[in-house]
C-alpha cells in the first residue's frame, strides 16, 4: 500500500503547507495520506520494538524545544530520533531557554535552525508553533501548541483505533466514538475528530462537562466533512451506550479561564462500573494521557489497568512508530528506511 501511493509522489510533498515541510495541523492531511503515514508507521514497527535496527537519520540533529510539561510527546519523539540513528538536543520550560530574557520566538526560531535540522516544539500559546515555523526553513512539527491542535497525537490515535480495530474485524467507516472529558481545551480531540471526520459515516458522541464542550467551529468542521451524526450531551450513561471507542480526556484546568468553575460530579469518571454497564467486551478505552490520579480528579479511572479493553499502553507506544514515520516523511527519506533496516 505504501509502495503504491508512494507513486503520487513523496508524501512529505503532498502534506506541505506553505510551500514547507511541517506538521503544524492535521488540516495537512487527507485520507489517502493519513492512511499512507500509518502504513509507513507499519513498516517502523520492527525498528520500534527492537527486533530491527535503522541508521537511516545518521548525523542528523533533533531541536526538542518544549515550553510547556511533557513526558510522551517529548521522549518518544526524541525516541524516534534517535532509534533512526539521529540525536537529539533538549530544552524544556521557559526557564532554562533564553526566552526567559526575553528573546522573541522568530529568534529563537532563526538561531535553532543553524543548530539543528528540525524541530518538535511545545508551546502555551494557540498558533505559537506555526510562528516557530514561519521564521524557519527546515521542518517543524507541532508537538502541542495550547489549546490548539497536538497532530502527532492524533495521527498515533488514528493509526492506535485501526490496528485495534483490524484486531477485532472492525472497520473505521461507521464507527461510533465517544470524545469524552474537556473537549473545549483538549486539543488532542481537535485533532482527532478531524481526522476522524475524514472517514465515511460515523457516529460521534461529544460528552462534556457543561462549559467545556468541542468548539463550535470544529464540530461544523467535521459535519461538512461527511455524513456523520454528531450528538452532544453531559451524560456517560446516556452517551456511552453502543459506541465502539471511548476516547477519554484530562480536565485541563490549567487552561481555565479566571474564575472559571471546575467543579463537576464525578459522572465524567470513566471506570469499569460504567464501561461493563454501558459498552460490550469489543470496546476499545483510550486516553492521550496523562491521566489525573490525584485525589478526587475525575479521569479515566485505575480500575481498568488489567482489562483488555484499555488500550491506553498500546496507544502510547504506537507514538514511537508513528513520530519515525512523521521523520522519515519530513526529512525525505521514507524510501530508504526499509533498505537500511538490519537485524539487531
Ligand atoms: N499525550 C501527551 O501529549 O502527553 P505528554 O503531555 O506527556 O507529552
Amino acid at each position: 500500500k505504501y509502495a503504491q501511493s508512494a507513486q503520487s509522489g513523496p508524501l512529505r510533498d503532498r502534506i506541505a503547507t506553505g510551500g514547507k515541510h511541517q506538521l503544524l495541523s492535521v488540516d495537512q492531511f487527507t485520507r489517502e495520506t493519513v492512511e499512507e503515514l500509518c502504513s509507513l508507521a507499519d513498516i517502523m514497527q520492527p525498528i520500534a520494538r527492537r527486533q530491527k535496527v535503522s541508521r537511516v537519520l545518521e548525523g542528523a540533529v533533533l531541536g526538542n524545544l518544549f515550553f510547556e510539561a511533557s513526558t510522551r510527546t517529548r521522549v518518544s519523539f526524541g525516541s524516534a530520533f534517535c532509534r533512526l540513528g539521529g540525536s537529539v538536543c533538549d530544552t524544556t520550560g521557559f526557564t532554562f531557554s533564553s526566552m526567559a530574557k526575553g528573546e522573541s520566538i522568530y529568534d529563537t526560531s532563526r538561531v535553532m535552525s543553524g543548530y539543528v535540522d528540525a524541530m518538535v516544539i511545545r508551546h502555551p500559546e494557540q498558533g505559537s508553533v506555526a510562528e516557530f515555523a514561519r521564521a524557519t526553513n527546515i521542518p517543524v512539527v507541532n508537538g502541542g501548541d495550547g489549546a490548539g491542535e497536538h497532530p502527532s497525537q492524533a495521527l498515533l490515535d488514528l493509526y492506535t483505533i485501526s490496528t485495534e480495530f483490524s484486531r477485532l474485524g472492525k472497520l473505521l467507516d461507521g464507527a461510533h466514538i465517544a470524545l469524552v472529558g474537556d473537549l473545549k481545551y483538549g486539543r488532542t480531540v481537535h485533532s482527532l475528530i478531524k481526522l476522524l471526520g475524514m472517514y465515511r459515516g460515523l457516529k460521534f458522541t461529544l460528552i462534556s462537562p457543561p462549559g467545556l464542550e468541542m468548539p463550535e467551529h470544529i464540530v461544523e468542521q467535521v459535519a461538512k466533512q461527511g455524513k456523520h451524526v454528531i450528538e452532544q450531551t453531559s451524560s456517560l450513561e446516556k452517551g456511552l451506550p453502543g459506541v465502539d471507542v471511548i476516547y477519554a480526556t484530562r480536565v485541563q484546568k490549567e487552561r481555565f479561564e479566571e474564575g472559571q468553575d471546575g467543579s463537576f460530579t464525578a459522572d465524567f469518571q470513566v471506570n469499569k462500573a460504567i464501561i461493563d454497564r454501558c459498552c460490550g467486551p469489543d470496546v476499545i478505552v483510550m486516553h492521550p494521557l496523562p491521566r489525573d490520579s490525584r485525589e478526587g480528579a475525575h479521569d479515566l479511572s485505575v480500575d481498568l489497568n488489567h482489562d483488555p479493553r484499555l488500550a491506553i499502553f498500546r496507544q502510547a507506544d504506537n507514538g514511537i512508530p508513528v513520530r519515525m514515520a512523521i521523520f522519515a516523511v519530513l526529512l525525505g527519506v521514507e524510501t530508504l528506511v526499509q533498505h537500511s533496516m538490519r537485524d539487531v
